[in-house]
């Protein structure tokens, strides 16, 4: 079980002691890959969330890059389906969970896809960057509040080249109207851990970007809020330390 020390980041305080992110990936075992793109992707998307997975989809064939690392890859749908804008991309994976990697890597095969066994919420360990990198529905999935998932998005800013994109998006817990079968689904995932979302808003998530991007979009459908965010902070300002 893994346990992520809390920290005072550059903007933003994080106010957790400490959280748990092995229960927002143990659920992803190989049967569940198997029944996930229909049972999430095609009825839990457009009935609980009011977010057709073409949504995602289509935010996914404009913004994914010929270099791309997806991170959170469950069964790797997405970057199945989407148009890449060159024929032999480089495609990475980052995931904490075993069995998506593998899931989605053999899905995959045909880009021959790097694999990176980690965590999201720990210090990113990879020194290449990308033109662009994918966060689809791994937020809502992580422990505490979008202060303590901020540190993600700090770290992934790392890894974004200068005119790449980080983009995804995630289930709001709050400020968005939840149907009887979300609040549901809801109230069960964040009881079990599957989901960590209660306090997720749009403003805490734009925040949350802000804190690691210059330029950030945040659009909701459903319960759903997709972003995108350009010019990584980070490098900025070490890159401003070092001209300096
Ligand atoms: C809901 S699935 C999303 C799958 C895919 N991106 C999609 O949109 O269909 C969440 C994925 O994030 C992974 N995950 C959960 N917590 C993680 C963490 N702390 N670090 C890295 N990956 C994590 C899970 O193992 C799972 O593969």
């Amino acid at each position: 079980m893994k346990m992520l020390e809390a920290e005072r980041g550059d903007t933003a305080v994080v106010d957790t002691a400490a959280v748990d992110t092995a229960p927002g990936q143990a659920v992803y075992r190989p049967w569940v890959l198997f029944a996930y793109d229909l049972y999430v992707l095609k009825l839990s998307c457009s009935l609980a969330w009011r977010c057709p997975a073409r949504v995602l989809l289509a935010q996914y064939d404009r913004l994914v890059s010929g270099k791309h690392l997806d991170v959170g890859v469950g069964t790797g749908y997405f970057l199945d389906r989407c148009r890449f804008p060159v024929e032999r991309p480089e495609v990475h994976l980052l995931d904490l969970n075993e069995n998506s990697l593998r899931h989605a890597a053999r899905r995959l095969a045909r880009y021959q896809p790097t694999q990176h066994l980690g965590d999201v919420l720990a210090p990113i360990e990879l020194t290449e960057r990308f033109d662009s990198v994918g966060l689809n529905f791994l937020l809502h999935c992580l422990p505490g509040n979008l202060r303590v998932k901020g540190r993600a998005l700090r770290e992934l800013a790392k890894v974004v080249t200068d005119e790449g994109v980080l983009f995804g998006s995630t289930i709001l817990g709050r400020g968005v109207a939840h149907n009887a079968m979300a609040r549901k689904l809801m109230a069960v995932y964040n009881r079990r851990g599957i989901f960590g979302n209660e306090e997720d808003d749009e403003a805490t998530l734009r925040e949350a970007l802000e804190a690691a991007f210059e330029r950030v979009d945040v659009r909701v459908v459903g319960c759903v809020a997709s972003f995108e965010a350009r010019s990584p902070r980070a490098r900025s300002a070490a890159e401003g330390r070092e001209a300096g």
